[in-house]
Order: C-alpha cells, then sequence, then structure tokens
C-alpha cells in the first residue's frame, strides 16, 4: 500500500466537513462556466481531475451521460460516494486516481474538468499533455482555479504549489500541450478573510480549450 503524502492526508481529514456555503456557492459558479458555454449532452462521458466531494460534479452530472469523478483522496471519494448514495447520483463513478503519477485509464473522453485543483499541481504543462492524450478526438478541457494571487488565500499551503494562475501561463501552457480554440474566462469570485486577517476578493478563472 502507497503511504499518502501531506497533502493527501489533508484532503482526507478535510472531506467530513468540505461542503461549506462559500465552496457550494464557488461550485455553482463554476458549473455554469462550465455549462452555459460548452455544448453538454447526456451522451457524453466526461472525467473530473481533482473532484473532492463532488461539488462541481453534482451539478454537471445531469447534463452528461457518465461522468468519472477521480481524486487522489480517498476521503474525499468516500465523501463523494455517500453522497451519491443518499441523493442517488446514478451517472457518476468514482475513481482513486493522481494523473501526476497513476498509469492513464484506457477510456477517453469528450470533456475533462476540474475546479481548484491545478494549484495544487507542480508541473501543469505535464498534466496538459496528459489531458490532451485522455481527450477523445474534439473533447474538450475546462479547468477553474484562483488568477494569481498574494499568497494570502491558503491558510496552510500544505500540497500548494502555485499561488493561484496567471492567464497568459495557462494559456501558453495549454497551447504548448496541443489544445485549441482556448480562452480564460471569469467564472467566480471567492469573497474570504485572507491569512493577513483582512478580507479579500480571489477572482476564479476558467481555462478552455478543444483538442
Ligand atoms: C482544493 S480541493 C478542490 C476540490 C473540489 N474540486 C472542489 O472544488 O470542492 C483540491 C482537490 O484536488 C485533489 N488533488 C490534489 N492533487 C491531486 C492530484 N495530483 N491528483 C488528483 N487529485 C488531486 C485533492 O485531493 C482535493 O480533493
Amino acid at each position: 500500500m502507497k503511504t499518502p503524502d501531506k497533502a493527501v492526508t489533508l484532503f482526507d481529514e478535510a472531506a467530513a466537513t468540505w461542503d461549506k456555503p462559500i465552496r457550494v456557492e464557488l461550485a455553482r459558479g463554476v458549473a455554469r462556466a462550465i455549462i452555459n458555454p460548452l455544448p453538454l449532452n447526456r451522451t457524453m462521458t466526461a472525467m473530473e481531475f481533482g473532484c473532492g466531494t463532488g461539488l462541481v460534479t453534482a451539478l454537471l452530472a445531469p447534463h452528461l451521460g457518465k461522468v468519472v469523478a477521480t481524486d487522489s483522496s480517498s476521503g474525499m471519494l468516500a465523501a463523494l460516494r455517500k453522497k451519491i448514495d443518499t441523493i442517488g447520483l446514478a451517472n457518476i463513478l468514482t475513481r482513486q486516481l493522481d494523473l501526476t503519477r497513476d498509469p492513464l485509464p484506457e477510456e477517453r473522453y469528450q470533456l475533462i474538468y476540474s475546479s481548484m485543483t491545478l494549484h495544487h499541481i507542480a508541473d501543469i504543462g505535464a498534466l496538459m499533455r496528459t489531458l490532451h492524450a485522455l481527450l477523445a478526438p474534439g473533447g474538450r478541457i475546462a479547468l477553474a482555479d484562483l488568477a494569481s494571487e498574494d499568497g494570502t488565500f491558503h491558510s496552510d499551503s500544505t500540497g500548494v504549489m502555485h499561488l493561484g494562475l496567471a492567464k497568459e501561463e495557462l494559456l501558453s501552457l495549454a497551447r504548448q500541450a496541443g489544445f485549441t480554440e482556448l480562452s480564460v474566462t471569469a467564472a467566480h469570485v471567492i469573497t474570504k478573510e485572507g491569512n493577513d486577517g483582512k478580507e479579500h476578493d480571489y477572482p476564479v478563472i476558467m481555462l478552455t480549450g478543444k483538442q
């Protein structure tokens, strides 16, 4: 059995109390930013990368055929499975997967989306290439994350690899990985107290692109 790293343990422990109103609101904003521009339909197979407790996936699943919700944290996936059993979201499958180190699934997806996971990934260029390889021809990515921030967002920086992400950097890495029809839009604004004790607005941006 693999020894979980500190970040995985942190997310395992956070799972039970993850669904706070601020995160539910964020998930609504991100889901809207995916549903509005993208042509979703009930025949599509999608993957969420870093699904957490499935806040975004629960909102997107009714618009999709099948969703494979993946995360490296077994605690997060257990919380999502409980939700699936309670609400009856029959088209969501859960899979423990770290796309930065585990063998890739054989399945190909029409859509891969994520929310607030990119800033936990050290080599985003490598991840973009992996996502490109996992898409079916013409498939799309929709990746939402914090825009560049000043280091005040996280109260615990375990597993935080980037202080948000710059629009130009995301576009450039996605272009280099082979994506086309690229765009970065505003998805949401998180208003909360930072680790400096002051209230901040943290914009969340969304990168979309086509294989
Ligand atoms: C900030 S949380 C966001 C969770 C969820 N997307 C949401 O919006 O509520 C980041 C998630 O990414 C997962 N994660 C971090 N690094 C990962 C990796 N390398 N592979 C898979 N999941 C990862 C964590 O376990 C955690 O559930």
